[in-house]
């Protein structure tokens, strides 16, 4: 039976640490601490804004920048040229290597495949393209116009609604962010955590269906 597989983006179908590794040599030993705070900052200032009702105001690129003139201040770094190519890498991002063969088994099984994210439309075509996985990708959603970020609820009722599912359980919600998938199981989704990293669990209340180490572990 045709079902409808949505997956998040940043962290699950591309790695948020390809941009330093590609473009953040300078860096030296630093570099993966720093992508690490770059991460969590974006991702802090998505929570924040959405808890204040302003989750409108900034869209998820502008977020992305703040975070990394956050981090690269706070690591000392003064250097607008690796900014800009940090930025510009953080565009065209790698899938991680499970992405395409796996979105490329649901498409031949006949299934659906819905990307939902925090990003915008602009950021995520552009990383689409680069990975050149677009043509098993059927459509995507961005929490762009809704005025607010994952995981408010209202954003995966908007999801559910435009990939036209008939209830929410009826979405396979893939995600390796364990706070997204705590999301996704409060409003319903049938979530499956991709633990990539072999993290300790969290969010007891809001459990996965299903825990994988990547994408091939879907079924
Ligand atoms: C996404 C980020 C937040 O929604 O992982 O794609």
């Amino acid at each position: 039976m045709s079902r409808i597989f949505m997956f998040d983006a940043y962290g699950t179908l591309f790695d948020v640490h390809s941009a330093v590794l590609r473009a953040g040599a300078s860096l030296g030993p630093k570099a993966l601490e720093l992508s690490a705070l770059w991460r969590q900052k974006q991702l802090e200032y998505s929570w924040t804004l959405t808890a204040m009702g302003r989750g409108g105001t900034v869209d998820f690129w502008t977020l992305t920048e703040r975070a990394l003139d956050f981090s690269l201040a706070r690591f000392g770094v003064d250097d607008p040229a690796l900014r800009d190519n940090l930025l510009k890498a953080y565009r065209v991002l790698d899938a991680f290597p499970d992405v395409p063969k796996v979105l490329g088994r649901l498409k031949s099984a006949r299934h659906r495949t819905v990307v939902f994210t925090n990003g915008t439309h602009a950021m995520v075509k552009d990383a689409i393209a680069a990975s050149r996985i677009g043509g098993y990708v059927d459509q995507v959603i961005s929490v762009e116009e809704t005025g607010h970020f994952k995981p408010a609820m209202a954003v995966y009722g908007v999801a559910a609604r435009l990939a036209m599912a008939d209830r929410p359980s009826d979405i396979t919600f893939v995600s390796s962010n364990r706070w997204d998938v705590a999301g996704a199981f409060a409003a319903g989704f049938a979530p499956i955590w991709v633990n990539r990293t072999n993290l300790p669990d969290e969010y007891p209340d809001l459990p996965p269906m299903q825990v994988v180490n990547d994408l091939r572990g879907i079924e």
